[in-house]
């Protein structure tokens, strides 16, 4: 454990701490009633980046958003009756509504991993809520465990799995459910269920009066195509580790020795070769290329290891040939 770690129970001067610390773009590990949360400010694409490289997970997932009420959230997300009467009924609590992104909504496109939804969640604890208020800005969390771990419900499995890498735990007790918030897709005409939680589908069937498709439960399992809002893969082809310039490219550039001569444009990655600042720049550069005239994006050389593992699984999804990939 990194001697930099501090466990601070709750209390108002723990509080203010907290929130200054997400306000400055730092990891702060938080209870909820569902598990605990690795904060950090979801509109900071460094911060966010921060998330991914403390969890060490070898591919970037979108993550939720955490508001500390419904009209918090409807800043960032845009609500139809369905996502209302969900909100009324269950929010405060263990439900996340996956719903259309606000074009003006600040947010990371980390966050959301490129994609034009956002999931949102406003958490039934105490202590969540008046740090969510106090950090004043969305507030991305996924479970406050390394990648590959079971979910953390306590303050001291949080230390155990992330205590090297994170600098502050808000200790609210363990958490009453211990089970992450159920995710429900309401992107399309369907209402489909993205991963099972306390809160049940018919639950949810009741309160919309439809039916409710299932989907993998699995994060990391294939979905099926069509069906779900998926990796986010930019309208133009993608060639990866590009050494050598091809005719009417903007290049992704990474790290000091990268050959940037030829190419038709150039964004920088990080002219550093720093990992974390790429993760942190890699939707946001892919969406700008994308705008373009050009007529390909390629990207540079990034070596596999620490977040350009990450980085790598996600250009290969978006250089995949267009059938292999479900909808955008
Ligand atoms: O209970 C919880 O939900 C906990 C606590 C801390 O709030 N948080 C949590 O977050 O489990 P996370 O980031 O691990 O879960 C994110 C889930 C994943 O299944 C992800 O694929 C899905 O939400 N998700 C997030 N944004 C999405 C989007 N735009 N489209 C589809 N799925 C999305
Ligand atoms: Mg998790």
């Amino acid at each position: 454990m990194s001697p930099a770690l501090t466990i601070r129970p709750y209390s108002e001067g723990a509080l203010a701490q907290a929130a200054a610390k997400l306000r400055a773009g730092e990891l702060v590990a938080f209870p909820t009633e569902t598990v605990y949360g690795l904060g950090a400010d979801a509109t900071s694409d460094d911060a966010v980046a921060g998330i991914f490289a403390a969890k060490q997970r070898p591919s970037f997932n979108p993550l939720i958003s955490h508001f500390p009420d419904r009209d918090a959230a409807a800043r960032h997300a845009v609500f139809d009756d369905r996502a209302d009467k969900l909100a009324n009924v269950f929010w405060p609590g263990a439900l996340t509504l996956v719903l259309p992104k606000r074009a003006d909504s600040p947010i990371s496109h980390l966050t959301t991993a490129g994609l034009p939804s956002i999931a949102v969640r406003v958490p039934a604890h105490d202590m969540a809520r008046a740090l969510l208020r106090a950090a004043d800005r969305p507030i991305a969390a996924p479970s406050a465990n390394r990648s590959g771990r079971i979910s953390p419900t306590t303050a001291a499995h949080v230390a155990a799995s992330l205590g090297d890498a994170i600098g502050m735990i808000l200790d609210g007790g363990p958490c009453g459910v211990g089970l992450e918030s159920t995710v429900v897709d309401l992107t399309t005409d369907r209402v489909i269920l993205l991963r099972p939680g306390g809160i049940t589908a018919d639950q949810i069937a009741a309160v919309l009066g439809c039916d409710v498709i299932l989907a993998q439960s699995d994060d990391d399992a294939p979905k099926s195509p069509g069906m779900l809002t998926s990796h986010y893969a930019p309208g133009l082809p993608v060639r990866l580790n590009a050494t050598t310039p091809q005719k009417n490219e903007i290049l992704l550039a990474f790290g000091q020795d990268c050959v940037t001569k030829g190419f038709d444009d150039v964004l920088w990655l990080s002219k550093t070769g720093d990992d974390r600042e790429a993760a942190a720049n890699l939707f946001a550069l892919l969406h700008q290329a994308d705008q373009t005239r050009f007529a390909a994006i390629a990207i540079a050389p990034i070596p596999d290891k620490g977040l350009g593992v990450a980085i790598n699984d996600r250009l290969k999804r978006a250089s995949a040939p267009r059938s292999a990939t479900a909808e955008s």
